[in-house]
């Protein structure tokens, strides 16, 4: 048979809508003799901060240094344990390594894929210190319980929202509920600067902390030394990270951002539409959106139960990819990864649903970027190859 789409069509996952401001933008800044950190850096974090309705947000060059950052800035002392999904991607736990902490795994809640408030609970021990939510696929954690469990044992929050640009969970913003966080840009991202993340944190005191750990522990606004405003000296004041956003990255952040909101609807359309068309398929498609949160749309998942569909997962990937559909996994779960078995022991049988999961699901194109065909091409290729029971 010949396949839906053919190489030189393929449709690369996560693909970017990229349009002609970026571009120009791009360009613009290329000629302006500064394309480092500068004033389109601080023009993206005010443009995002008015965005989430927050005072403060500093511009980082990814979500794992937003991360890596804000779990320092938290400060959480010697032997701190860091409980988190083991649904999630490598960076999430590896930023808690990095930052000098234990991460522990809560098993996630096998209906909306996030972290368990119930499995946070059984883990927390004397040395647990924070908790990292990730808002998976941009579906809302469950923000009351996580943050009830933070007050009563004195836990800082550090939200991983790198699905979760436009997650709301009761009216509040996500990355708003705890005390940072953290977002990505990276290429597949719901907003993108090739690279790029950004942290929001509710105490000016954290925000300025970030801005000197971001880059090299030098003393506030460093990166204005070489303006027109007379030379400035910089003081070290700590060992910090070369972790700082570029103007040419923030050229691409302020115009995505502009069309955050018609992104988003371009993505909740096709949300619609694969999940009528797979409706009487004998896959597990995302759960309901819970009444009072609004999901992201980052990423949309069927799950693929070789015993219901007679065909496996892997079988599945090599399919789509076949007829020309790029796919992605998100993810295979944490304690499946031989370095993370080897240092802290971790076995993946005991975080069922995460392993289930991983082992089951399948993330579709759904980027704005997607044309009407390109969405029927996505949908032809799934039902060719798994018919209704
Ligand atoms: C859940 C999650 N956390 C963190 C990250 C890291 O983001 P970045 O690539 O911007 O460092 C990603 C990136 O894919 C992610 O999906």
């Amino acid at each position: 048979m010949t396949p839906i789409r053919n190489k030189e069509n393929f449709l690369v996952f996560g693909s970017p809508l990229i349009e002609e401001a970026e571009i120009d933008e791009v360009v613009a800044c290329l000629k302006s003799a500064w394309i480092g950190t500068g004033p389109r850096v601080a023009q993206f974090e005010a443009d995002f901060a008015a965005y989430k309705g927050t005072g403060h947000a500093v511009a980082l060059n990814s979500c794992t240094a937003a991360l890596h950052l804000s779990l320092l800035a938290a400060d959480l002392g010697p032997d701190a344990e860091v409980v988190t999904t083991p649904l999630t991607f490598c960076a999430t736990v590896n930023a808690i390594i990095h930052a000098g902490a234990v991460p522990v795994l809560a098993d996630v809640d096998p209906a909306t894929m996030n972290i368990d408030p119930n499995e946070i609970e059984r883990r927390i021990t004397p040395r647990t210190r924070a908790i990292v939510p990730v808002h998976f696929a941009g579906r809302s954690c469950d923000m009351d319980a996580i943050m009830d469990i933070a007050r009563r044992h004195n836990l800082k929050v550090i939200e991983d929202c790198a699905h979760a640009i436009e997650t709301e969970y009761k009216g509040g913003k996500a990355g708003t509920f705890g005390d940072f966080g953290c977002f990505s840009f990276y290429v597949t991202k719901n907003v993108v600067t090739g690279e790029g993340g950004m942290v929001l944190a509710k105490r000016e005191e954290d925000i300025a902390h970030l801005k000197v750990l971001g880059l090299h522990g030098m003393s506030k606004d460093a990166w204005k030394r070489f303006g027109d405003q007379g030379f400035k000296h910089y003081q070290v004041v700590e060992c910090g990270f070369k972790y700082n956003m570029m103007d040419l990255q923030a050229a691409l952040g302020v115009h995505q951002l502009k069309r955050v909101e018609a992104y988003w609807q371009k993505r909740v359309q096709i949300w619609d539409r694969y999940v009528a068309a797979f409706s009487n398929l004998p896959v597990r498609r995302p759960s309901p959106v819970e009444a009072g949160t609004r999901h992201a749309y980052h990423l949309f998942t069927l799950l693929i139960d070789e015993t219901r569909t007679g065909v496996s997962r892997d079988g599945f990937l090599n399919h789509m990819t076949a007829q020309g559909i790029g796919v992605g996994v998100h993810y295979l779960s944490i304690p499946e990864h031989p370095y993370y078995q080897k240092t802290f022991g971790w076995k993946r049988e005991d975080f069922p649903n995460a392993m289930q999961i991983g082992r089951q699901t399948v993330s579709l194109p759904i980027s704005a970027k997607l044309t009407d065909s390109d969405v029927c091409d996505v949908i032809r290729a799934v039902t060719h190859f798994i018919t209704p029971k």
